[in-house]
């Protein structure tokens, strides 16, 4: 039963990581995916972005992406995802684990099942990120000594542009703690395909109005390159320690 990682913004490629590319057709297009062992784990690692690593969050295959790792037989999912922090207690360089978002988003994909002439699944999205990865991801991570908030709320916006600092202020009000553009729907995806998911979120900026200087891309792939080290190492960490038989609320 392989894993999946679905890498994110400045995280492409993993240390020890020797994967074979090959292109997964799907009823939602061909998507490039990685395969290869880490941690003696049949890995699966698909770059979100596209593997030239073109595509803006609104133009992300996630629906292919999602199908292309269940029809490999993945069943636990870690995500990577750049955010920027709503709060100030999460400095640029914190890791995050979401346990709730908010949907922002306007014209993406909502179910596996659009297109089809399928019933239409209302899934439960009570605990929408599976509570034993991120158990595990918070656990490998302090062992590590490294910054992680957790049970933090993911507030997803469709992007490309950043927000307006009202528009976060209006989130901060709603409870959100990070801002991203690439979270939902695939989570969502990710458990209409019985996957466990879970996200390792970098806060890499300040979200807007919170920072004295206006937000640039630069400062997100910057801060990435700086965390990346020990993102690869967390996340090597909890393949090595990950049961796929173990019990989690996603699965009852
Ligand atoms: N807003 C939205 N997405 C992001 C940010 C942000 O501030 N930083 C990294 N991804």
């Amino acid at each position: 039963m392989p894993v999946g990682i679905i890498g994110g913004t400045g995280f492409s490629e993993i240390p020890g990581f020797e994967p074979e590319r090959e292109e997964v057709a799907t009823g939602f297009g061909a998507v490039p995916v990685f395969r290869g062992e880490l941690a003696s784990k049949e890995v699966l690692f698909v770059p979100r972005h596209g593997a030239d690593r073109r595509l803006a969050p609104h133009q992300i295959p996630y629906q292919a992406n999602i199908a292309a790792l269940h029809s490999l037989g993945c069943t636990h999912l870690l995500a990577t995802n750049a955010v920027g922090a709503i709060r100030e207690d999460i400095e640029p360089g914190h890791l995050v684990v979401p346990d709730q978002f908010l949907d922002f988003t306007t014209r993406r994909p909502l179910s596996l099942a659009e297109g089809f002439d399928e019933e239409i699944p209302h899934i439960d999205v009570t605990n929408p990120y599976c509570d034993y990865l991120r158990r595990l991801i918070a656990e490998q991570a302090w062992a590590m000594g490294l910054v992680i908030h957790q049970d933090m709320v993911y507030v997803c916006t469709e992007g490309p542009r950043f927000e307006t600092p009202a528009e976060i202020r209006m989130f901060a009000q709603l409870g959100g703690d990070v801002v991203g553009m690439t979270g939902v729907p695939e989570v969502v995806l990710a458990r209409e395909a019985g996957i466990c998911y879970a996200s390792v979120c970098v806060a890499t900026n300040y979200a807007a109005g919170l920072a004295p200087e206006p937000l640039t891309a630069g400062e997100v792939y910057e801060l990435m390159d700086k965390v990346r080290p020990s993102l690869c190492e967390l996340l090597t960490e909890v393949i090595t320690r990950l049961d796929p038989d173990a019990d989690c609320l996603c699965r009852r």
